[in-house]
């Protein structure tokens, strides 16, 4: 039963694998792809855009939310799985460990969960999907800043 569950892959993270694939990461070669689940069973997948001008790269999980955004808005999502590595010849995607959101993209899943009324939870992989983790964003970035500390220094 242990082994048949550790067979069995997320759906999700499948999609975020796949949009990993179709990462334009020229170069750091490091491809991210995040497909985001709304609570009606709809998927918005992202992935990382980098750019000549390094500092205008953009990661998947903003793209991604973008997307949902767009698609069923911040407030639907259930869930968000993450997966990237970096590119080898072959086309596949290496690296043993599961790549977890940075810490802007934290921020910006954070503001969803707000949006949504709820903790969302975020599964972390590696490239090909074989290690993985999942928190809750209230994990991945305890004690952030959001739209309370806001109201909080209203006057
Ligand atoms: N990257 C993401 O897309 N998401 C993350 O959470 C971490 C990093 C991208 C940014 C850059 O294009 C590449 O990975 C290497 O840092």
């Amino acid at each position: 039963m242990l082994y048949a569950e550790r067979m069995t892959k997320d759906p999700l993270v499948e999609r975020a694998r796949a949009a990993a694939l179709r990462a334009y990461a020229p170069y750091s070669r490091f491809s991210v792809g995040c497909a985001i689940l709304s609570v009606d069973g709809e998927i918005a997948v992202g992935s990382n855009m980098e750019n000549a001008c390094y500092r205008l790269g953009i990661c998947a999980e903003i793209a991604a939310l973008t997307a949902a955004q767009q698609a069923f808005g911040l407030d639907r999502i259930a869930r968000i799985a993450v997966a990237g590595g970096h590119l080898g010849p072959d086309g596949t995607l290496a690296g043993a460990a599961p790549v977890t959101p940075c810490g802007g993209c934290r921020q910006a899943i954070l503001e969803a969960a707000h949006v949504a009324g709820r903790d969302l939870e975020v599964v972390s992989a590696n490239g090909n999907g074989s290690e993985s983790m999942t928190h809750p964003i209230s994990e991945l970035l305890p004690h952030g800043f959001g739209p309370a500390n806001l109201a909080d220094a209203e006057s």
